[in-house]
């Protein structure tokens, strides 16, 4: 494992995964979604794993999918790499799943929490889908999951403006399941963690089956939706100006094309 750090007893029962490129803010390559999707199929099957903790830094659980290495791809490329195939068996985790999240959570990393069952912040989380600042939308559930949990208008607001939510407002408008100080998000998630843990297994993941059968035939479509648009973006010249001015550190210059 390159890209993540795992821990298969970091307390009994619980499992530990931490992504682990601190210098990049933990952005999601692929290689580092293969190993999240990997450990977490390893655990899935372990009867001594009960729950699964998935944390980052306290800088940064993760500021986005990797923008390096999308900038220059074509739509095409896109939807050939596949990679939402990883994030697709990674939300099918029979077990349940604690995001503990500090710093930043945004593009992919933002979805990447939400694809996890709960999530619990530390004070300093921001949260958001500022796909939009680089000319593309969000493509791993950003449309659907931050909708579904804080309603309509703020994940307009969000998704278009690109804002930044604070720990405090993401746990107003339900995207949390509590925030604490940032020494203690991980403690918090393993207390979490710790109870669930001590429930009958074949309930929990009933349990877990049935909530998110709520609303997944709806979720199914609604993410094909979002994928075809996003990769549409990657048609866009503004897509392109939108990258290589982050990795060029400066400002774009949208032209509607
Ligand atoms: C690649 C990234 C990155 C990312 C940060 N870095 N985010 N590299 N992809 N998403 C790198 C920077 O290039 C820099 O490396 C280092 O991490 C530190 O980042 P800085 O920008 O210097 O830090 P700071 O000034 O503190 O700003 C933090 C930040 C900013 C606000 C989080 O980095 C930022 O805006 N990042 C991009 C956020 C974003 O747009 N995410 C959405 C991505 S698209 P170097 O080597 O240059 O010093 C997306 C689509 C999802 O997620 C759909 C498919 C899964």
């Amino acid at each position: 494992m390159e890209f993540i750090k795992v821990t298969e007893q970091y307390q009994p029962g619980i499992a530990l995964i931490q992504l682990n490129r601190p210098k990049e803010l933990n952005a999601l390559n692929k290689q580092l979604m293969e190993e999240v999707r990997d450990a977490l199929q390893v655990f899935d099957k372990n009867d001594q794993v009960r729950v699964i903790i998935i944390t980052g830094n306290e800088q940064a659980f993760a500021a986005g999918a990797d923008i390096k290495q999308m900038a220059d791809k074509s739509a095409i490329d896109m939807l050939l790499i596949d990679q939402f195939s990883t994030w697709d068996q990674i939300r099918k985790t029979k077990k349940p799943i604690i995001a503990a999240v500090s710093g930043f959570a945004l593009g992919g990393g933002c979805e990447f929490a939400m694809t996890c069952d709960m999530i619990i912040a530390s004070e300093s989380a921001k949260f958001g889908q500022p796909e939009i600042k680089i000319g593309t939308i969000p493509g791993a559930g950003g449309t659907q999951r931050l909708t579904k949990a804080v309603g309509k208008a703020k994940a307009m607001e969000l998704i278009l403006t690109g804002r930044f939510l604070s720990a405090e407002e993401a746990h107003f408008y339900g995207l949390v399941n509590k925030v604490v100080p940032v020494e203690m998000y991980l403690h918090e998630a393993v207390e979490l963690a710790k109870e669930i843990a001590r429930m009958s297994p074949v309930a929990v993941q009933l349990a877990k089956e049935a909530i998110n059968r709520s609303f997944e035939t709806q979720l199914d479509e609604g993410l094909a939706f979002e994928r075809k648009n996003f990769y549409m973006t990657f048609a866009s010249e503004d897509q392109k100006e939108g990258m290589k001015a982050f990795v060029e550190k400066r400002k774009p210059e949208f032209k509607g094309r």
